[in-house]
């Protein structure tokens, strides 16, 4: 039997998107007809007054304004509560307007140059140093990229992530989608410390080293503090070719800088397309009209939704390719707000298949939610339904009103924002005109802004991250880290003080 031929399917438009990229063709992104047809929408026709309790008014916006425009102006300034270890945390708000041209052609070269070496480029790092990469990617490739060929994918190598967790068998996995490959990586830790990328990174290394010898060294992108660190000190002593990670810019609010260019570059991301977006998003940000302002109105919607009891926010999506970035928001947010006992738990979902699973306590349980759709608008391909002779499933109406799988995915997110609505979830709908980087910057810019207002208003530092400080340091004593012997013994004084229930 042959295998199946995709008849009556047209060319995949992301495949003709990655070619296009390969070939150097990029979009228009600097045109004023591009900008307004992928201008990022914040609709809040569900937000107000949800029926049942907790339902957020017209007058409750009034009276956080001038707290949020308070903030505003702070931040604007680097003032406030934004410190980590003496430096102001707010270099990514104007790191749109400040990368230069030059650092970006400096990024693209390198990257091309690694990429042109290998078949296979492996992004090592965890939390801001990974998320950011591996979403953008996502959102702007191929669900199935690695499994292409080198000419679908626009001539760019495989791209893999590591060091984000410590699960032997994924890792051990992984290897084997590398074997007989050639490799190259970046290793992206601002502490140089993070034991997860370290051990990846050591792995990644030997294996390299045995391959290539001294020639690994040509293999190997370190991205890590400007000045200091293990990791910074071992690139120095190897002569590896070194990115930074700014001082005053966190992990999570890092995807603007090397951390997430270099990464976007090697898989033929138009990395000049998404500062473009960060840019006009900033531009729309510092508007100090409080209704024009994006990221404000989003900031007190999310406070206000808060403080009536909404504790969960479902970030929920009709695109398998934008689901990454629901998962990134699940980082920055709660890794920002989640502090003195404050803070949202963030949900990410993916639409329809999560509709059939907690889509029931959405609707239905209890009303501590808050849900926010990122809505994508245009997916990159049409896919049609086709006529049914018997239509024993009774869908012929859809093909005989020229309706395809499209419209029934733009349904899935109308439909459960109405029905969610009614239930008594105030809901916010973001929308996302299409797959491209300007609008991916587009939304990365306008949530870090937000979050950064969300501490103002919560009255914390949302740039510091002590929680996940706190379980680093119980996993250094756990593994026996020269240093924390002491705190190793405390951790297992404090065990043996636990009641012993183990069945
Ligand atoms: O946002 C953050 O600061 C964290 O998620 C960090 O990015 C994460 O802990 C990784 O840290 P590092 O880059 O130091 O390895």
């Amino acid at each position: 039997m042959n295998g199946m031929r995709l008849v009556g399917i047209g060319d995949n438009a992301t495949v003709l998107t990655q070619k296009a990229r390969g070939e150097g063709r990029r979009n228009p992104f600097v045109s004023n007809s591009f900008k307004q047809a992928n201008r990022l929408v914040l609709d809040l026709t569900y937000l107000l007054e949800a029926p049942g309790p907790g339902a957020i008014h017209r007058k409750d916006f009034d009276t956080l304004i001038p707290k949020a425009m308070e903030a505003h102006e702070l931040l604007k300034e680097n003032k406030g509560d934004i410190y980590d270890k003496g430096i102001p945390m707010t270099g990514w708000q104007d790191m749109p307007v400040r990368i230069t041209k030059e650092h970006l052609s400096r990024i693209v070269e390198s990257a091309q140059e690694l990429a042109s070496k290998i078949d296979a480029y492996v992004s090592l790092g965890i939390g801001g140093s990974y998320l950011g990469i591996e979403a953008t990617i996502r959102a702007l490739t191929h669900q199935y990229f690695n499994q292409l060929s080198k000419e679908a994918r626009g001539g760019v190598p495989e791209i893999y992530f590591l060091g984000q967790n410590m699960d032997p068998d994924y890792f051990r996995d992984t290897l084997d989608m590398l074997d007989g490959k050639k490799v190259g990586i970046n290793v992206i830790s601002k502490s140089g410390t993070t034991t997860e990328t370290a051990i990846g990174f050591r792995i990644m290394r030997r294996l390299l080293e045995e391959n290539w010898g001294d020639r690994a060294r040509e293999l190997i992108l370190v991205t890590t503090d400007p000045e200091k660190g293990a990791l910074r000190r071992l690139a120095e002593q190897k002569g590896y070719n070194m990115f930074v990670v700014p001082d005053d810019i966190g992990g999570r609010f890092s995807v603007l800088s090397d951390v997430g260019l270099v990464g976007l570059a090697v898989a033929g991301i138009d990395i000049e397309e998404f500062v473009e977006g960060f840019k006009d998003m900033r531009e729309r940000c510092m508007n100090d009209d409080f209704w024009s302002n994006p990221c404000l109105v989003h900031a007190v919607a999310r406070h206000l939704a808060y403080q009536k009891g909404k504790k969960i926010e479902v970030v929920a999506t009709n695109s398998t390719a934008l689901y990454g970035v629901a998962r990134w928001m699940e980082q920055l947010f709660p890794e920002s707000e989640g502090h003195e006992g404050h803070g949202m738990w963030v949900s990410p979902a993916l639409y329809s298949e999560k509709l059939h699973a907690n889509g029931q306590m959405v609707q239905d349980g209890e009303r501590n939610i808050l849900e926010t759709f990122l809505f994508l608008r245009e997916h990159d391909n049409r896919v049609g339904i086709p006529m049914d002779e018997e239509d024993l499933d009774g869908l012929n109406f859809l093909p005989q009103n020229n309706l395809d799988m499209n419209f029934v995915n733009r349904m899935v997110v109308e439909g459960p924002a109405y029905a969610h609505y009614k239930g008594g979830v105030p809901c916010i709908v973001i929308e996302v005109p299409r797959r491209n980087a300007y609008n991916i910057g587009q939304i990365y810019y306008m949530m870090e802004r937000s979050v950064a207002i969300s501490g103002y208003l919560l009255g914390h530092n949302p740039f510091i991250q002590p929680g996940v400080e706190a379980y680093k340091k119980a996993m250094f004593a756990l593994i026996g880290k020269p240093g924390f012997e002491d705190f190793k013994k405390e951790m297992e004084r404090e065990k043996l003080k636990r009641p012993r229930i183990k069945l």
